[in-house]
């Protein structure tokens, strides 16, 4: 039981990868303080969390929300910044500013204003391990809309630097890298009936396992794995850096990996 005696909060914990981080927290031993906006599913999450998950109803895009979610346990040891999503879809010579600014606050500032009310608990508790969740289109183009990207290459620096200021608190921040992880996120935007949302759920999952060279789909539990290590002691010497959790998807063009995609080689064999 790496987590014994741990308290942690988790934000976004009501779905997906925070769900699955929530979960595997309380099976290492930690009890979980959970917040999201949406409470149905936080409550199910409280239903099967062996009494060791609570739920706090929180917007992380109000600052008084998240400080209040972080004073919420006696003491703070783990704090898993993660709630998220899409953010504005439109191009960079489209985008309307205030879309701009509502993604950067839900994906960059509930980050750093998580880390800023967490940060002053956890120096008291006498230490802490802060884990925040960018992805891979931190690193590259074509994953995500720019907005998002942006946020999410955002929390990497965040990460390193927040690092530096906090290491003397003893206080670690890292972040996690997710690839393409089959959750809501992909869905929740769309305005359509719940049966179209579980096709397009579907067609979304049907993609998920060749879209990288691991040859299955990425699950919200590959991230929390990691998400644990981090948290954990075994991570003791490791501060202001990142684990990519991607399947091999980063690692460089896809011809490389998968022999359906056209490249140079198979197209000058050709000519042989
Ligand atoms: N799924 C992927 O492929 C993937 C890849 C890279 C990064 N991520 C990131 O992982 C994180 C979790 O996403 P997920 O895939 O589990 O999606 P998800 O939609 O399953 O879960 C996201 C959760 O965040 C909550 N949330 C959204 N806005 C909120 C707000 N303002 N305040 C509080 N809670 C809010 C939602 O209610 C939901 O429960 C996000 O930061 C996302 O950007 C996901």
């Amino acid at each position: 039981m790496r987590l014994d005696g741990k308290r942690a909060v988790v934000t976004g914990g009501a779905s997906g990868i925070g769900r699955a981080t929530a979960l595997r927290l309380v099976a290492e031993g930690a009890e979980v303080w959970v917040g999201d906006l949406d409470a149905t599913g936080g409550e199910t999450l409280v239903a099967q969390g062996s009494g060791r998950i609570r739920f706090l109803r929180t917007d992380v895009t109000d600052a008084g929300q998240i400080e209040a979610l972080m004073a919420a346990p006696d003491q703070l040891d783990i704090v898993f910044n993660n709630a998220g999503a899409g953010g504005a879809r439109e191009r960079i010579d489209e985008i309307a500013p205030d879309d701009w600014d509502r993604t950067q606050a839900l994906l960059l500032r509930s980050v750093a204003l998580g880390i800023r009310y967490a940060a002053p608990l956890m120096a008291k508790a006498g230490g802490g391990a802060i884990v925040n969740t960018s992805s891979v289109s931190a690193l590259g183009t074509g994953y995500a809309p720019i907005a998002y990207s942006t946020a999410k290459a955002g929390v990497l620096h965040l990460t390193k630097l927040a690092a530096a200021e906090l290491a003397r608190d003893n206080i670690r921040v890292n972040a996690v890298v997710p690839g393409f992880i089959t959750t809501n996120i992909f869905t929740r935007h769309l305005d359509v009936a719940e049966e179209k949302r579980q096709a397009a759920n579907q067609a979304i999952a049907a993609i998920a396992a060749g879209a990288q060279p691991v040859a299955r789909a990425g699950r919200p539990e590959d991230i929390a794995a990691a998400v644990a290590y981090l948290a954990s002691d075994d991570a003791a010497f490791v501060t202001g850096t990142h684990i990519l959790v991607d399947g091999g998807m980063t690692v460089g063009t896809r011809a490389s990996w998968d022999p359906q995609s056209p490249s140079l080689f198979t197209a000058l064999e050709a000519f042989q």
